[in-house]
């Protein structure tokens, strides 16, 4: 990091204020420098107002390179090439030619693959779903990726050798799996981890269809969906989202959940609760609410992944969560 600067690739970052509108920063921007090389991630891309790249938080990228281990001579493939720094740290450490990357957005391939080479580094730069993976020879040693994904896609087992690691954005949290005998097995670090979802159309919730349906009552406070229980949430309801709704007091009183199969739950503060679609989300809130007493530490999470099945779990393979088989076309 002290030998790969960071301004190079990102020349823009966008802030958004507290109306919602986003502003540019460039190195025209008085103190640009202080906020490029300040340990915060950066929107680099907005589409339609939604921030859709980013350069990570620095410090989060060295946990994550850190548990990647990279070793010399080492073939790594990034899923999220972003703005190109991540690729740029790691073909300053194993060379150009064991680096391939690849983003969903040719605009970002196109800037990242710009930037690397005025940078000095020229990794393979692909443009393309990277669920599915590159199918190319030699096969990867170390798989990273940069966006949250749902579950592994079965095409990074069959494209890593024997042996291999791979640190994966999973719910809100970072998985660090070690590859054997065709199966992936490993656990989550402790650090949380916020990253950009892996592009899929967009799913909405089913606020309208909820209003009429009889409301059942709740004892568990709302909030335990944004707080207590949001990591265990994000492994037994794979792609969830959330939202809240302010009073007139500014505070919050009612809280979304949506999955992307459609399924939708609305839960106020008064403990009035709403659910529709194939499965009843705060019923599994519930379930999780009275598994753990705590906040369950990320670190005694893990997964299992096979080429057949894919589970996460906690302290045990025992208990857990099958992930969804995500439907990724090669
Ligand atoms: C946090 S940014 C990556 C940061 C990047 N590693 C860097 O150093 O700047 C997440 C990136 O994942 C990309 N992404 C989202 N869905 C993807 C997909 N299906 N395949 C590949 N890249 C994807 C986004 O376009 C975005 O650039």
């Amino acid at each position: 990091m002290e030998q790969v600067p960071r301004h190079l690739f990102v020349p823009a970052v966008y802030e958004q204020d507290g109306t919602g509108q986003w502003s540019e920063i460039t190195g025209a921007t008085p103190g640009y420098l202080e906020h490029v090389y300040a340990d915060r991630a950066l929107t680099t891309q907005v589409k339609e107002g939604e921030p859709t790249s980013s350069s990570s938080e620095p410090g989060l990228m060295l946990t994550m390179l850190d548990a990647l281990g990279v070793q010399p001579g080492q073939r790594v493939l990034e899923i999220g090439t972003g703005t190109g720094y991540n690729a740029a740290l790691l073909s300053h450490v194993l060379g150009d030619s064991n680096v391939t990357t690849v983003d969903v957005d040719p605009e970002l391939t196109t800037d990242a693959a710009r930037r690397l080479r005025e940078a000095g580094y020229r990794p393979t730069v692909h443009t393309g779903d990277g669920a599915v993976g590159l199918s190319t020879r030699p096969l990867f040693d170390r798989i990273i990726a940069t966006c949250q994904m749902q579950s592994i896609p079965p095409a990074w087992l069959r494209q890593a050798t024997n042996g291999a690691v791979m640190v994966v954005p999973i719910g809100w949290g970072l998985a660090r799996l070690t590859v054997e005998d065709g199966q992936g097995v490993g656990q989550f670090l402790p650090q949380s981890a916020y990253f950009m979802a892996r592009r899929t159309p967009r799913v909405r919730p089913r606020f309208d269809e909820l209003a009429t349906e009889q409301a059942t009552s709740t004892n568990l406070p709302a909030q335990e969906i944004l707080t207590r229980l949001e990591f265990p949430l994000a492994l037994a309801l794979p792609g969830y989202r959330t939202c809240t709704w302010g009073g007139d007091a500014g505070g919050a009183t009612a809280v979304g959940i949506w999955t992307p199969d459609g399924a939708t739950a609305t839960v106020s503060w008064d403990g009035s609760v709403r659910q529709i679609g194939p499965r009843k989300l705060w019923d599994t809130v519930e379930e999780l609410s009275e598994q753990f007493d705590d906040a369950p530490r990320r670190e005694d999470f893990g997964l299992t992944i096979t080429p057949e099945r894919q589970r996460s779990w906690w302290k045990n393979e025992e208990t857990g969560w099958d992930l969804p088989a995500v439907h990724f076309t090669e």
